[in-house]
């Protein structure tokens, strides 16, 4: 018997060659900014301290600065076609944490204080403002005729990313159970704003700006859209069951705030006796300390909430390949981008 090959796994030395051709722009573009931006961008992206003092490498994964360089690539161009729209995606993308973390009152994130936490609510307020002007600024300056339209994408993208975060803020106050529950349509199409709509900006404006017809990019908008439902799946996921060390965010905070995720909605759904039972600890007034957050992790996992997300994530990259196939596509980055897809629902962090 033969033994099995073990491939290896190409995605993080992709996510590694795409950052180091975009990390010089993206410098240049921080550095363009009123240095106390400059300062809590670079703390925000893992460059440096709070004192300014430099730090060994990035913190992100910088997922959305590769969808944009494979995205020309795929599109039959140099990666370095994107790196204009890289830097805008990861510019916003930048902006968008900021403003979470202090929407959703998180005090760490990628195992460090996040800017509010560490600057203040103001200051942080304002660094996201200058990110999301910068990006702006960085896309409308692209060569060649490419800004406007380029622009105009990143603009519809914002404008779901914000539709989809007040989505999201809004689930918090709706009922666990009855006619007033958020539905997994809902869920889908909140997840999809709200972190889809970036991915598939990324990936199409990469596209774009190599020169790819219309048809292209716009079927890389759509897979980027299924891989924000599924990325997010796994975000819910690894907020409940994951490893605080690998995923930088204290355990527990999106059941203690209850919020709407699909592992829990998936569960109060299924019928399952589970279900009842964490209704009944969900909707119990005040907030959810330690020992309910653990009961309530239980209860999801017996009533079949997380084995559901996993299938939501599997499905949606499923999609995502599908939207893939029906365009022609460079075949190396096509091939690049499918080895970033598993790696999104396998990771840990
Ligand atoms: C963040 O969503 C989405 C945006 C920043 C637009 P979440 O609030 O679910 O993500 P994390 O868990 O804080 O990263
Ligand atoms: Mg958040
Ligand atoms: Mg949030």
């Amino acid at each position: 018997m033969t033994a099995p090959v073990t491939l290896p796994d190409t995605a993080p030395l992709v996510l590694t060659r795409c950052r180091d051709l975009v990390r010089p722009a993206l410098s240049r573009a921080v550095q363009r900014l009123h240095p106390w931006h400059a300062g809590m961008a670079a703390f925000s992206l893992g460059w440096s301290d709070v004192d300014g003092s430099p730090l060994p490498g990035p913190q992100g994964k910088g997922l959305r600065q590769a969808l944009a360089v494979l995205g020309a690539e795929a599109a039959g161009g140099p990666g370095e076609d994107a790196v204009v729209g890289a830097v805008a995606v990861e510019l916003i993308h930048t902006f968008s944490l900021l403003h979470d973390d202090i929407m959703d009152g998180d005090e760490t994130r990628r195992q460090r204080p996040t800017v509010w936490k560490a600057y203040g609510t103001g200051p942080a307020v304002l660094a996201g403002d200058a990110l999301f002007a910068l990006a702006v600024q960085t896309l409308a300056d692209a060569p060649g005729g490419y800004g406007a339209p380029a622009v105009r994408r990143l603009a519809s993208a914002l404008s779901d990313l914000v539709r989809g975060q007040a989505e999201d803020l809004l689930f918090e106050s709706r009922p666990w159970t009855g006619t007033g529950a958020v539905r997994p349509q809902e869920y889908r199409s909140m997840a999809e704003n709200k972190t889809g709509a970036l991915l598939g900006c990324a990936a199409a404006l990469g596209a774009e700006l190599a020169g790819a017809p219309g048809g292209t990019a716009d079927a890389l908008d759509r897979a980027g859209r299924h891989l924000g439902v599924a990325f997010q799946a796994v975000d819910d996921l690894l907020g409940i069951w994951g490893d605080p060390a690998a995923t930088g965010k204290p355990v527990h905070s999106d059941l203690r705030r209850r919020k709407k995720t699909f592992p829990v909605l998936a569960a109060l759904a299924s019928g399952h006796p589970a279900a009842r039972r964490l209704d009944t600890l969900l909707s119990t007034g005040g907030p959810l300390g330690e020992e309910a957050c653990r009961r309530a992790a239980g209860l999801v996992e017996d009533a079949g909430g997380r084995a559901a997300a996993l299938a939501e994530a599997h499905e949606n990259l499923a999609s995502a390949r599908d939207c893939l196939e029906r365009v022609p596509l460079a075949p190396a980055a096509h091939e690049e981008i499918l080895a970033l897809l598993p790696f999104l629902v396998r990771r840990t962090g």
